[in-house]
């Protein structure tokens, strides 16, 4: 029974893979709820079994002595199901520990305990447990045995029960202390706890070692793709094992389309690697528009019996780095349209659910971005995995700290651990992601302060060492900031080491904010060059203030300040020349941390912490894809200053723009840029139609003197109107508009519907400064599992029922329970028509 629920569960993984994102999320729902119980309930002798481990824990929050003891009595701790972070509880504190690099959230000490049984027939064999990330310091015991520390919170990585287990009646107890009670220890926003997956895997005595395959595709081409798999078998039995291992590529369909098989004696605990290539004819290669997912299929078989099978994602896709033409995907010059993310989802924490990321990255599918650069440290598996599915080439980033401390995390920051633990880390991290065809290239690092150490060329070789030794097929980067810092820089000997050089902030440094990447060009001509972080529009959602230049929205850009024409001129350069492999701009989303009070978020994103989109995203999306774009801004709704000037602005690529208000022509605008005679010169830059070119910058701008009405924008391409769109002033707060981003989700606890809140008025518009604070009353099979607003000095509880609107807009994420029905969401404000919208949740 437990065998076919196992077929079906590979088999709808494979089909979720395939069948786009209401089937991805169903296949992890069903292995999500495989692991509702408590423990597998009945044997299975076949292969592997890996079930969530997630859900029946208890957990307090504080030190408790004795704890990891099993017959310690935890009655009075609190029941909760995992991923959880308990720094997302708040309260907010001027004085907490953390201080703005954690948000002003709690940190602190807790512990998780969860008891579980396992059936008799398993006894002979080998269990796991896998942490996917517990932030930090954990220290794990079962039934009272020490199973070990791991101080680094971002990592994976797991413990063998085996040896310490009860099976049939008796129960297990795990117990986990997690210490991130010293502070601050990390930038940005940690969050504390387990906060990542749990797993229990089962597999025979012979197996497929943990992370032990290693796809590569040495040779792709539309006629035919060499795939290379090393698979590590091994034997932890007490005698030796005659191992058939075979190895099949299935298609999106489930189909075997090629396969081969080997024999090998394995010694008794011993291991042994098989190295096998498949060659495919007319294969689909994986590309950012077609990420087509083939699956290798390894079956380790005993005397003609199957002992395990372990599924390995394979996407048929080659990578390149040059010095003169940049990123290659497939032998094509791709630019990668970057941006960089932190790990918090916001007002979930850092307990991040994959229909939370999956939605943010339709944002930004959507924006035009194609690559993600997970700063500063490792992301979590399903990440990755959304990633492979959905078409984005990911920067994987290991630290953001080496053996120098930073002054922004003080004295108790990874550097602490460093030497004891980086190789380890790096070895897991790359073992972990090396099979995903998102991940195009590694980052050892994030401005490190050991650039400018003496003994940084040295940590660098041993970390480029480990990245080439576990992974030969990749190319490593650092995100350098000290490249001409004054008055040291970095040296030539470290930077000649990278096989990329990461530029953070390439304008940064006297001429350089002109010259930008020319003047290493020139310098340096076989240097491979990427912008790993540069500056971006951002700025707080709806907030105009810097549009009059008072000083208050000068502190994190928007246009009260210069930025977002420097972002402009750079993004110039970088379209332009090739040599230049792409851009990660900080960052996609605003994230937690990285404050002063009373802010606990930085608003650096083009998506507020809701995933709401900001100004700067349409910038991003106009120069990022081809589709019309015309975004024209501030809000109509200006009272009081009749008869001003206020700015109109205009975020485009139609040739020309023509502005209204209120039927009165403004005047038709267009960019300079691309000029005439850089067209058709660089294979990048498309032709244009000769049209108006009023500008240099990639933004229109028109003084208007306000008046209530209509703002009309009128956009052409080619002679022909191909956008128009209206701003229109707003009246006073009426209702309450809803919408949600699915209306069915899976009933398994772990599936979420987005709910977004609009201030509407008497005729349905959104009022952009609407503040009313929303009531939400839950009925049926979900619950709240976070509110929010995009506020950076919001304190209100994320957790709450409540919420102020921001700007006119706020959030409730809503998540299944494990019955199929109905949740009914009705939110409700004083003086205002309320609203309801009903989600189903299915089985
Ligand atoms: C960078 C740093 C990021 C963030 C950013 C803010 O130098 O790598 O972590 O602090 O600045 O501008």
């Amino acid at each position: 029974m437990v065998e076919k629920e196992h077929t079906l569960l590979s088999r709808r993984h494979l089909l979720g893979r395939a069948a786009g994102a209401a089937a991805w999320v169903s296949a992890f729902r069903s292995i999500g709820s495989a692991g509702a119980q408590s423990g597998p309930s009945s044997s299975r002798s076949g292969s592997r079994i890996r079930n969530s481990f997630d859900f029946g824990w208890k957990f307090f929050k504080g030190d408790a002595p004795g704890a990891q003891q099993p017959e310690f009595s935890d009655s009075g701790w609190r029941s909760l199901n995992l991923p959880h972070d308990w720094s997302i509880e708040g309260p907010y504190g001027e004085r907490e520990a953390a201080g703005g690099q954690g948000g002003h959230l709690p940190t602190g000490i807790g512990w998780y305990r969860k008891r579980f049984g396992l059936p008799g027939s398993y006894r002979h064999s080998k269990v796991l447990i896998e942490f996917d990330g517990v932030y930090e310091n954990s220290e794990v015991w079962v039934n009272g045995r020490y199973l070990g520390k791991r101080p680094f919170g971002y990592i994976g990585f797991a413990y063998d029960l085996t040896p310490y287990l009860n099976f049939g009646g008796q129960e297990n107890v795990i117990a986990v202390k997690v210490d991130n009670s010293r502070q601050p220890n990390s930038r940005w926003y940690s969050g504390s706890g387990i906060y990542r997956h749990t797993w229990l895997l089962l597999t025979n005595k012979v197996h497929v070692a943990y992370w032990g395959t290693y796809v590569t595709t040495p040779g792709v081409s539309k006629d035919s793709s060499i795939v290379q798999i090393k698979t590590r078998v091994r034997n932890e039995d007490t005698s030796a094992a005659r191992c058939t291992l075979a190895t099949a590529i299935l298609d999106q369909a489930g189909m075997v389309v090629k396969s081969t098989e080997a024999s090998q004696d394995v010694a008794a605990n011993g291991e042994h690697e098989f190295v096998q290539q498949l060659t495919l004819a007319r294969p689909n290669l994986w590309s950012v528009e077609s990420p087509y997912l083939y699956q290798v299929r390894s079956t380790v078989r005993q005397q003609g019996r199957v002992v395990d099978e372990y599924d390995t994602p394979l996407g048929m896709r080659k990578i390149a780095f040059d010095a003169d033409q940049g990123f290659l995907l497939n032998g094509e010059r791709l630019k990668l349209n970057g941006v960089c993310l932190h790990h918090d989802g916001g007002a979930v924490g850092a307990a991040v659910l994959e229909r939370v990321w999956e939605r943010r990255l339709e944002a930004l599918k959507e924006m035009g971005c194609n690559s993600i650069r997970t700063s500063h440290n490792p992301p979590a598996p399903e990440f990755l995995d959304l990633c492979d599915r959905m078409g984005f080439l990911v920067l994987d980033e290991a630290f953001d700290e080496w053996r120098v401390p930073k002054g922004q995390i003080g004295p108790f920051g990874y550097h602490l651990y460093f030497d004891t633990w980086s190789e380890r880390d790096v070895t897991s991290l790359v073992r972990r992601d090396r099979n995903h065809p998102s991940v195009v290239l590694w980052s050892a690092g994030n401005e490190v302060g050991d650039q400018l150490d003496p003994g940084g060329v040295q940590t660098l070789r041993r970390l480029m060492e480990i990245f080439h030794r576990e992974d030969p097929s990749r190319l490593v980067t650092v995100g350098c900031d000290q490249i001409s810092a004054e008055p040291r820089a970095v040296s030539q000997e470290f930077l000649a080491l990278l096989d990329v050089v990461g530029y953070n902030y390439a304008d940064r440094w006297r001429d350089r904010a002109e010259k930008y990447y020319s003047i290493d060009r020139h310098a340096y001509p076989r240097r491979r060059m990427l912008g790993t972080e540069s500056p971006a529009m951002c700025g707080i959602r709806g907030d105009y203030r810097g549009l009059f230049m008072s000083r208050t929205a000068g502190g994190f850009g928007g246009f009260g300040s210069s930025r977002g024409v420097d972002v402009e001129q750079l993004w110039k350069f970088v379209r332009t020349y090739d040599f230049v492999a792409g851009d990660y701009m900080w960052t996609g989303i605003d994230y937690l941390g990285e404050t002063t009070w009373p802010s606990k978020l930085a608003p650096f994103g083009v998506l507020d912490t809701c995933g709401f989109r900001k100004d700067g995203f349409y910038f991003y999306q106009s120069q990022w894809t081809d589709k019309p774009v015309l975004h024209v801004f501030p809000h109509w709704n200006w009272e009081g200053r009749e008869g001003q000037v206020v700015p109109v602005l205009c975020y485009t690529n139609c040739d020309t723009v023509e502005l209204f208000l209120n039927g009165k022509s403004f005047g038709v605008k267009g960019y300079a840029f691309p000029r005439p005679g850089m067209e058709l010169r660089y294979g990048n830059l498309p032709a244009r139609a000769r049209v108006p070119r009023t500008t240099a910058d990639l933004h229109l701008a028109w003084d208007v003197p306000y008046e209530p009405g209509t703002l009309k924008a009128v956009g052409t391409k080619d002679g022909k109107v191909v956008a128009t769109v209206e701003v229109v002033t707003a009246g006073a707060p009426a209702g309450i508009g809803l919408s949600v981003d699915r209306e069915a989700i899976t009933a398994d606890r772990r599936d979420v519907a987005h709910v977004t809140v609009q201030i509407l008025d008497d005729k349905g518009r959104v009022v952009p400064t609407a503040d009313n604070e929303v009531t939400f009353e839950v009925q049926g099979d979900g619950r709240i599992i976070g509110v929010d607003n995009g506020n950076p000095v919001s304190h209100e509880d994320y957790q709450g029922n409540r919420r102020k609107a921001f700007n006119g807009l706020c959030l409730a994420i809503l998540q299944s329970t494990a019955e199929s029905g109905q949740i009914r969401v009705t939110a409700a404000s004083p003086g205002l028509r309320s609203s309801s919208i009903l989600i189903t949740t299915k089985a």
